[in-house]
């Protein structure tokens, strides 16, 4: 039974169900069924935000932090359920997607203790007798904007910060994962957030992302997803003088030195190149080797490469989900024959797709001016580079207009600094995949991967969500 959504505009549930999201491993099966949210839900969602946002504010902070303690709990309680329902509609393995269930409790938690501890600082005033301090004000009301890779996860990052600062939220998810948000919502309602303080639109981007960026009620707008579509917004966002952060497209670097063991390093790539079936904006998409190690890592991707069959994320033991959508599989198989065409090896069995089920691929011979080592894929595609040394490594890794994360396998420690060093990414790591992150680290890339101006997750995503007010305390009269 497909599950029937509606908006949530303050205490209402509103909208006729009438778009269709069916399972990507079953594409006979409808799993949900949302309205069609246009400017006018966007505007009526705007309007219960803004009449909630002053009483929610006023609220004690640790008060607003408990109802996210309360939700993260909820929502630990019924794990099994949100991550079944998470990979029928997006596709990903149910490890994976508990793994994701997981981290939205993670950061439901994380968000709910900032409730008591609170962002300012206390400095000694050229004036005697004046208390100088900062406080944190929230902007209003904020719209989010999220991507259906993480549609839990990313939702409850951009949510819980605002929330926790005492901003209303208008939240649209990615059209075709619309029940992950819809279960962090349902936790939030049931953990006593009070109606208005969190509306969900649901419908097309081009409609409601856009009403959502035009709309001269939200202070900010947060937004993760496509280079193109991002841009855009931010255009409309920053001419009305709103704040706009934004998370887009990765070309992540995995740099193999010599002295790595090549089943190590192949693992950590194909874990990141191949897991959630390549579908992430952290996602390996280039490995550069070293020449002593270049065959042998080959080698060993490609033995990764066969474990990673394609199949329904529910049944036991897959391990690597469906494509998203027939027009994500489509770009997939693009970038394939381009990646051949350029002159890219194949060293993989030709990936024939079953449905939406589509084998990795690993290329070698892929130059730096190849399509396929420039342009982001989303899916299980990666390009293998040949470089002369180390630094001729980064400099390959860092000649891309993205700069969102990069890893280096090694275990020679000046290499590894030498690559922290002159890597251009907001996310480094060292003999890790470069996909994955902490909930309580900044998140955020720099070039075309973000706007760079705020960070997303831990204590950095206050910042976003709140403005400060600088205060004179005089206490002598
Ligand atoms: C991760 O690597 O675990 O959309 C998170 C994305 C990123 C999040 C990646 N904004 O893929």
């Amino acid at each position: 039974m497909p599950t029937a959504l509606r908006h949530r505009i303050g205490p209402e549930l509103v909208g006729q169900p009438v778009i269709e999201r069916t399972n990507p491993a079953d594409p006979t099966q409808v799993v949900a069924v949302t309205p069609d949210g246009d400017e006018r839900t966007v505007d009526e969602a705007v309007q219960a935000a803004a009449a909630a946002q002053p009483a929610w504010a006023r609220l004690p902070a640790p008060e607003r932090g408990a109802i996210l303690l309360r939700a993260g709990a909820l929502m630990a309680g019924r794990r099994h359920a949100v991550a079944a329902d998470l990979v029928r509609e997006e596709g990903k393995t149910l490890t994976e997607a508990l793994g994701e269930v997981d981290r939205a409790v993670e950061i439901l938690l994380y968000y709910g203790g900032e409730g008591r501890r609170g962002r300012g600082e206390v400095v000694p005033s050229g004036t005697p007798h004046t208390l100088a301090y900062t406080r944190r004000e929230p902007l209003g009301v904020v719209g989010i904007i999220t991507p259906w890779n993480f549609p839990i996860a990313i939702p409850t990052w951009k949510t819980a910060p605002a929330l926790v600062a005492g901003n209303a939220v208008v939240l649209k998810p990615a059209s075709i994962t619309p029940l992950s948000t819809w279960h962090l919502a349902q936790a939030l309602d049931e953990a006593g957030l009070p109606p208005g303080v969190l509306n969900v639109v649901f419908g097309p981007g081009g409609k409601v992302g856009g009403a959502i960026a035009a709309h001269p009620g939200l202070a900010a707008v947060s937004f993760t997803g496509s280079n193109s579509v991002g841009r855009g917004i931010e255009s409309v966002v920053s001419a009305r003088r709103a704040r706009i952060l934004l998370e887009l497209g990765g070309k992540n670097p995995l740099i193999v030195l010599d002295d790595a063991d090549p089943a190590v390093a192949a693992h950590i790539a194909a874990a990141s190149g191949f897991g959630l079936t390549g579908q992430a904006c952290t996602a390996t998409s280039r490995v550069i080797c070293t020449p002593g190690i270049h065959d042998a890592l080959v080698d060993a991707l490609v033995a990764e490469a066969a474990r990673y069959r394609p199949g329904d994320g529910l049944l036991p033991g897959t391990v690597m989900g469906p494509v998203v959508s027939p027009g994500q599989l489509t770009t997939d198989l693009e970038y394939m024959a381009v990646g051949a065409a350029e002159g890219g090896t194949m060293v993989t069995p030709a990936a024939e797709p079953d449905g939406q089920f589509l084998p990795p691929t690993v290329f070698t011979d892929i130059k730096t001016s190849h399509r396929i080592a420039q342009e982001e894929v989303f899916g299980p595609v990666v390009a293998v580079m040949h470089a002369d040394d180390l630094d001729h490594a980064i400099d390959i890794a860092n000649d891309i207009p993205f700069g969102l994360s990069a890893g280096v396998v090694t275990n020679d420690m000046r290499s590894a600094n030498r690559f922290i060093d002159r890597i251009q990414a907001g996310i480094v790591k060292v003999n890790r995949p470069t996909s994955g992150v902490d909930p309580n680290m900044p998140f955020g890339g720099v070039k075309e991967s973000s706007t760079n101006t705020y960070r997303e997750q831990g204590s950095a995503a206050t910042d976003f969500y709140t403005w400060t007010k600088s205060v004179y305390l005089g206490m002598d009269h």
